[in-house]
């Protein structure tokens, strides 16, 4: 089989490194690619929302399979552009990505649906977003745009002044464009977050090994929101009746409500949870991989993800016996010093090399490219994600930490306390 995959970060090298593994893959294309992908792929020159190019290129190369990994090109519609060529490909039309691209859709769905979430009001106008919040007394308060916002429409507001100013920023000052249309407005939860990757073939769900994002930019959980400092499979505190809860109550009535909605879905469904005192609720819905999540949850997955992946597509899921190692798997991102506001780029990246015949030991590449004299180089706020299994967490924290130090480039930047919470784990 020849594929292409598209995207061109962490997440994107973790599903090529995957897919180079399948013994029926004799060819992988991906696009745009980076640095480290292009040891297992071509890398071709085309942006992921560039459609038209994408398809051309597909049909061109007689592609038989392609894997979306990225949210703005499934929430813009490239599923469907390929299927309109005739073209096989992998991921949510666009009226089932919606689940991610309008969270005034997710929300009113669960609510439809009695799936568990956080109450809520959506709002069109900035006046009766205000009107509301001058009624509401309960603070912290959630905003949060509508739309893809690089995962920062999200606000928590402490008193009603942040709160005015955040509907200013998202609705007035249109801070994230279109995103901000409309608003949500939902009630603060406290809880344990954690992310569950499910394959979904439009009809039934299986679930991935859980895992744990550290959203924050600095030790201590402090500092800026990111798309994601490190992460670490499994968690913990996902017990086994968190696990019955959810398949219950949140997976398979997702799915369900999706298929209701005339809306089949068939993809990546990424359940963003928070573990409350009232049990399991919704946070969030992705239409795709977590990055990093697939970088944790992909290496410890057994099955050859070709098979999976087409099961999906052709609604035979249930006839896949999904399965996971036992393990337990850490990724650390490291970073430019200054993300996610504003880093330098460019600098030489030393060691990679290290990961060479280290069996357990991945790096995966986030931001990087060659420069003009042929070496790797930073080229983004997510530079890398030093990746490794361990027979539990605690081995695989101190053999990722072990690796990090493999590593060097002018204004690395990571977080020290990746995967900290499983010493607080009484289980
Ligand atoms: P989201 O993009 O919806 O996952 O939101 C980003 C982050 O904001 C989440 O990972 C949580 O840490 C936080 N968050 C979102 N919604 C809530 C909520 N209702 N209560 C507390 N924290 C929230
Ligand atoms: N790591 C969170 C996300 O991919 O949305």
């Amino acid at each position: 089989m020849k594929v292409l995959v598209v995207g061109g970060g962490g997440r994107e090298h973790a599903i090529v490194w995957k897919v180079a593994q399948s013994p029926k893959v004799e060819k992988i294309y991906c696009a745009p690619g980076n640095a480290g992908i292009a040891e297992l792929a071509e890398c071709v020159p085309i942006g992921a929302m560039e459609f038209d190019k994408l398809t051309a290129f597909a049909r061109e190369k007689e592609i038989d399979l392609t894997i979306v990994g990225m949210d703005d090109p499934l929430v813009g519609g490239i599923v469907d552009a390929f299927e309109a060529e005739g073209l096989r490909v992998f991921g949510p039309r666009k009226n089932a990505a919606i689940l991610e691209g309008s969270k005034a859709f997710s929300k009113n769905l669960m609510k439809k649906y009695n799936i568990p979430t956080a109450s809520y009001e959506t709002f069109t106008s900035p006046e009766d977003a205000i009107a509301y919040l001058e009624k509401n007394q309960k603070y912290p308060i959630v905003l949060k745009a509508d739309g893809l916002a690089l995962g920062k429409g999200v606000l928590i507001c402490n008193n009603l002044q942040e709160a005015k100013d955040g509907v200013k920023e998202l609705m007035v000052d249109k801070k994230f464009g279109h995103a901000g249309d409309e608003l949500v407005i939902e009630e603060f939860m406290t809880g344990r977050e954690v992310s569950v990757l499910s394959y979904v073939d439009g009809n039934i769900v299986k679930t991935m090994a859980s895992a744990q994002d550290h959203k924050r930019a600095k030790d201590g959980d402090q500092g800026l929101n990111t798309g994601g400092m490190g992460n670490f499979s499994p968690t913990p505190f996902y017990t086994k009746d968190v696990d019955d809860f959810c398949q219950k109550y949140i997976f398979q009535p997702t799915v369900d409500a999706m298929k209701a909605e005339g809306r089949p879905f068939k993809g990546i469904i990424f359940f963003g949870l928070m573990l409350t005192d009232d049990g399991p609720k919704v946070l969030e819905y992705n239409a795709r991989f977590g990055d990093p999540e697939a970088q944790v949850v992909l290496p410890r997955m057994k099955n050859d993800i070709i098979d999976v992946i087409e099961a999906c597509i052709d609604g035979t899921l249930d006839q896949i016996d999904l399965q996971f190692r036992d393990d337990a798997c850490v990724t650390v991102v490291l970073a430019s010093d200054g993300y996610p506001v504003s880093y330098e780029k460019g600098f030489p990246i030393h060691g990679l090399e290290n990961f060479k015949n280290k069996p357990g030991y991945y790096v995966f590449h986030a931001g990087t490219k060659f420069n003009d004299k042929g070496e790797i180089v930073t080229n983004g706020g997510r530079v890398l994600n030093v990746t490794a299994l361990g027979k539990d967490l605690k081995e695989a924290r101190a053999n990722a930490y072990k690796a990090v130090d493999w590593i060097d480039f002018q204004n690395k930047y990571y977080r020290h306390d990746i995967g900290h919470a499983i010493d607080e784990f009484k289980g």
